[in-house]
C-alpha cells in the first residue's frame, strides 16, 4: 500500500484504514510478536469494537493480518490481553498444538442501553494456527458482572511461584486481582488502589509485572493504570505503582501518582507477554480521548508509539520507571545530516532540511535554559523549552499547526518535571514522524508524547542555547527509514 497520505506516519505502526484505539493481545509466540488493537473497521471514529491485528518479527516492520475478533452476542470485543498456554491448562490445545489464548472484555451494548451497570463481562477465545484464526470458549464470559458498570480491560500473566494465572481488570476506581489454574475458571483475590494514586478519572487498561531495579538483583512489581480524565497534562494518561505482589495482593507504599509519560498522546499501553529475552516492552496507542476522534487524518484514525522498553531505577528510597525506544529502532536511521556540531553558550543554531520531519535527533548538553524550534514555510512552529533552574521541561505546539479541530488540542503547554538526581548533563533523543513527536531524556526517565499537524512538513529546526556557558553538543540529525 502507498502510506504516504498527509500525516501518515512512516516508523510508527497504523492501521491501513479506519478508527484504531488501544493495544491489545500483546505476546510474543513462535516467532512473530501479535499487536491486536481496538478496531472499528467501518468509519474513522470509535465504533462497535474489533480486534484487529498485526504481526511482527522485530516490533518495527508490521505485516497486516484480517480481524481477529469480531463483536458477537455477548457484545462488542473491549480491550484485553493474550497469553501463550504452554501447559495447555485451558485444555483448548489439540494435537500437541499449543493454543494462544486471548482474554478480553464483552460490551453489551443491549445492557448498556436498557440502563444496566453489569454489561461488562470478561470473555476468552483461543487460536491453534498462532493467531490468524479464533474460536470463542462456549461458555463465555468466564468472569460474569456483580453490576459494577466500568469493568474491563483483563491483563493476564502466568505467575509461576503460585502455578497459576493472575489477571488484573479495573472496577471504575481500583484494580481487582483473580488467579486461575485454567484461564476458564477464576476467583477474586484482592482489590487495590481506591485511596491510590489519581482519580480524576476511569481507571484503565491495568497491567502488573516484576521488573529488576537497574543495576541489582532486587525485583518490585509495578503496575500500570491508564486514567481518563485526569492526566497531568489533560484528558488520558497512564499513572504506574512500584511496590511488591505476594501472588494474592499488591501492596505500595506510594500514595501520589507517578506518570509514565507526561505528553498528552500516550495512552491505553500495556507491555508484551512471553517476550524471548525476558524484556518489558511496552506500546500504547498515541492518542488522547479529549481529540481522538478530531484529528484531521482522513483514511485512518492514530498511530502506536514506538515500542518501548521498560526499566525501573531506584534513587532517594524511591522508585521511577523508565520507557525508552527498543534498540530494533536505532536501526531505523539513515546516516546523519548533521552531526557533531556544537551550539555555543548565547547563541543560535539553525539548519533547513526537507528531511526533518521524518527524523531523530540526539543531543547532550550541560546547557540549564534552551528551546528547540520545528517550523514550516508557514511559519508553524512546535517548540519544546529545557529549564533545568525550575526542573522542568515544556512542549508548546498551541503554533503547531492544525489545532482548531478540538478546543483543548493547542490550548495550553505540556509540562514534565525533571525526574532523577539533579545531574550536570542530559541527554535528549527526540523522533519526528509526520503527525507525532517523541522526546525522551535521560534514556527515558522522561518522555513526552505528541502528536501534531502541521499543514506543510517542519524543515527548519532551531535551537536557541540560553545558557551563559554552556554548549549543547548536537550528536546526529538523522532521517528514519520508513517501515511502510
Ligand atoms: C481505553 C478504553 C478501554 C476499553 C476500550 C474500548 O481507551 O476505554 O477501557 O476497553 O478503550 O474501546
Amino acid at each position: 500500500s502507498s502510506y504516504k497520505e498527509q500525516y501518515r506516519p512512516q516508523f510508527h505502526f497504523s492501521p491501513e484504514e479506519k478508527w484504531m484505539n488501544d493495544p491489545n493481545g500483546l505476546v510474543y509466540n513462535d516467532g512473530f510478536y501479535h499487536l491486536f488493537y481496538q478496531y472499528y473497521p467501518d468509519d474513522i471514529v470509535w465504533g462497535p469494537m474489533h480486534w484487529g491485528h498485526a504481526v511482527s518479527t522485530d516490533l518495527v516492520h508490521w505485516e497486516h493480518k484480517p480481524i481477529a475478533l469480531y463483536p458477537d452476542q455477548n457484545g462488542l470485543i473491549f480491550s484485553g490481553s493474550a497469553v501463550v498456554d504452554t501447559k495447555n491448562t485451558s485444555g483448548f490445545g489439540e494435537n500437541g498444538k499449543i493454543p494462544l489464548v486471548a482474554i478480553f472484555t464483552y460490551h453489551s451494548m443491549d445492557g448498556e442501553r436498557a440502563g444496566r451497570k453489569d454489561f461488562q463481562t470478561q470473555g476468552i477465545a483461543y487460536s491453534l494456527d498462532n493467531g490468524d484464526t479464533w474460536t470463542k470458549y462456549a461458555d463465555n464470559p468466564v468472569i460474569g458482572n456483580e453490576g459494577i458498570k466500568d469493568f474491563r480491560d483483563p491483563k493476564v500473566f502466568w505467575h509461576e511461584p503460585s502455578k497459576s494465572w493472575i489477571l488484573t481488570l479495573v472496577a471504575g476506581d481500583h484494580a481487582k486481582f483473580y488467579t486461575s489454574k485454567n484461564l476458564k475458571d477464576w476467583e477474586h483475590l484482592s482489590d487495590f488502589g481506591r485511596t491510590k494514586g489519581a482519580h480524576g478519572g476511569v481507571w484503565e487498561c491495568p497491567d502488573l509485572f516484576p521488573l529488576k531495579i537497574k543495576g541489582s538483583d532486587e525485583e518490585k512489581w509495578v503496575l500500570i493504570i491508564s486514567i481518563n480524565p485526569g492526566a497531568p497534562n489533560g484528558g488520558s494518561g497512564t499513572q504506574y505503582f512500584v511496590g511488591d505482589f505476594d501472588g494474592k495482593t499488591f501492596s505500595t507504599d506510594q500514595t501520589e501518582p507517578k506518570w509514565l509519560d507526561y505528553g498528552t498522546d500516550n495512552y491505553a499501553g500495556v507491555t508484551y507477554n512471553n517476550v524471548p529475552n525476558g524484556e518489558r516492552i511496552f506500546i500504547g496507542w498515541m492518542s488522547n480521548w479529549d481529540y481522538a476522534r478530531d484529528t484531521p487524518t482522513k483514511k485512518w484514525r492514530s498511530a502506536m508509539t514506538l515500542p518501548r522498553k521498560l526499566s525501573l531505577y531506584e534513587w532517594d528510597d524511591d522508585y521511577f520507571l523508565a520507557n525508552y525506544p527498543i534498540e530494533t529502532v536505532d536501526k531505523l536511521s539513515n546516516p546523519p545530516l548533521l552531526e557533531q556540531t556544537e551550539v555555543p553558550s548565547g547563541e543560535t543554531f539553525s539548519v533547513e532540511t526537507n528531511g526533518l520531519n521524518q527524523s531523530e535527533i540526539w543531543l547532550t548538553t550541560a546547557s540549564r535554559k534552551f528551546k528547540l524550534l520545528f517550523k514550516n514555510a508557514s511559519n508553524e512552529v512546535l517548540e519544546l523549552h529545557m529549564d533545568v533552574e525550575n526542573r522542568k521541561f515544556e512542549v508548546d505546539r498551541t503554533l503547531s499547526g492544525k489545532i482548531d479541530f478540538q478546543e483543548d488540542f493547542g490550548a495550553r503547554k505540556h509540562i514534565a518535571p525533571l525526574i532523577g538526581a539533579q545531574k550536570k548533563a542530559h541527554e535528549l533523543r527526540i523522533f519526528m514522524d509526520w503527525s507525532s513527536m517523541e522526546l525522551f531524556i535521560d534514556q527515558g526517565l522522561v518522555s513526552m508524547t505528541e502528536q501534531v499537524f502541521p499543514t506543510s512538513p517542519y524543515d527548519t529546526l532551531i535551537i536557541v542555547n540560553e545558557d551563559d556557558e554552556a554548549p549543547i553538543l548536537i550528536s546526529t540529525v538523522s532521517p528514519m527509514k520508513s517501515v511502510w
